[in-house]
């Protein structure tokens, strides 16, 4: 059984309790984190703590005064729990006020709930996934258009990996306005003629962690990188497609809306990419 962090305090999982009133329940009136543990040490951990305090100032939300320290309370799970790969889930909501209400709770007396979590994944760097690589469909882009805050509200994301088994494939890409906003949780690529392809940053995407590192070393490994808007057909015409994110890293799609991609397998930039992203992380890690 796991051990989870509650408040300050290091707790059994089935021990562990938050209210029924609590915001993150009644209104998704949370944000959120997930980090890599790969060799037992946390990945890009500064760019996950950087984007959590970003979100929580969107959101007018406190920093924890539970959490004074941060990375101390991600290492104590990965030793309590024996983490050598996985992934730990932060999750801050803006507290339990002592009744339903749509006004913020005053910060003064409700104090944010803080709730983290390990999941074991021994696969996580080793996937079989990133060795054939995944299929997608497209979907319309259903979310709220602050998706630059990682907030809990992952109703739409969830209904669209729905849609993606129900047609027997692997996630969904969504499109707006004719354009491929990202995947249901991750970012999204392609590769044409050697130029790495990827929507800029703005309010209509999350801005990935991992996005940010692989883009660094694209351009430090000499690729052409371009952040722009591209549409599911000329994904389609693309040599190389691919996804990142904290729990994938670089993952190779291979298939969109039944389209294969290039020659319908992982393709020589991608599979360079994610060793890249695995060695340069694995060193850099925390
Ligand atoms: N998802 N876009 C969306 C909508 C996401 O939910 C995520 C991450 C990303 C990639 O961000 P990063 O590289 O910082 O993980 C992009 C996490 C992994 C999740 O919800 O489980």
């Amino acid at each position: 059984m796991r051990t989870v962090y509650v408040n300050g305090e290091y707790l059994l999982e089935n021990e562990a309790k938050v209210s029924i009133f609590d915001r993150g329940f009644l209104m998704a009136d949370g944000v959120y984190e997930v980090t890599s543990v790969l060799d037992g040490k946390l990945i890009d951990f500064a760019g996950h703590a950087k984007r959590l305090e970003r979100s929580l100032n969107a959101l007018d939300m406190p920093h924890p005064a539970v959490l004074p320290d941060l990375l101390g309370v991600h290492r104590e799970l990965v030793r309590l729990n024996a983490v050598e790969e996985g992934m730990i889930y932060l999750q801050i909501t803006r507290g339990a006020p002592d009744d339903r209400d749509f006004v913020f709770p005053d910060p003064e007396t409700t104090m944010p709930t803080v709730v983290l979590f390990t999941q074991n994944k021994p696969d996580l760097a080793n996937s079989p996934a990133a060795k054939k690589g995944i299929k997608v469909i497209s979907i319309k882009d259903q979310r709220w258009a602050r998706r630059d805050i990682k907030t809990v509200q992952l109703l739409f994301p969830s209904m669209g990996k729905m849609m993606a088994k129900a047609a027997g494939v692997d996630d969904a890409w969504m499109v707006e306005d004719g354009a491929v906003t990202e995947g249901t949780s991750n970012n999204a690529y392609i590769v044409k003629d050697n130029t790495i392809i990827t929507r800029h940053l703005g309010s209509e995407i999350l801005h990935g962690i991992t996005r940010a590192a692989v883009l660094r070393f694209a351009k430090e490994a000499q690729m052409k990188v371009e952040e722009r808007c591209f549409t599911i057909a000329e994904a389609q015409a693309a040599d190389e497609a691919f996804i990142t994110s904290a729990s994938t890293f670089v993952m190779p799609v291979v298939e969109i809306d039944g389209e294969a991609i290039g020659v319908g397998e992982p393709g020589a930039v991608v599979t360079r990419l994610r060793e890249i992203y695995l060695e340069e992380s694995r060193k850099a890690a925390v």
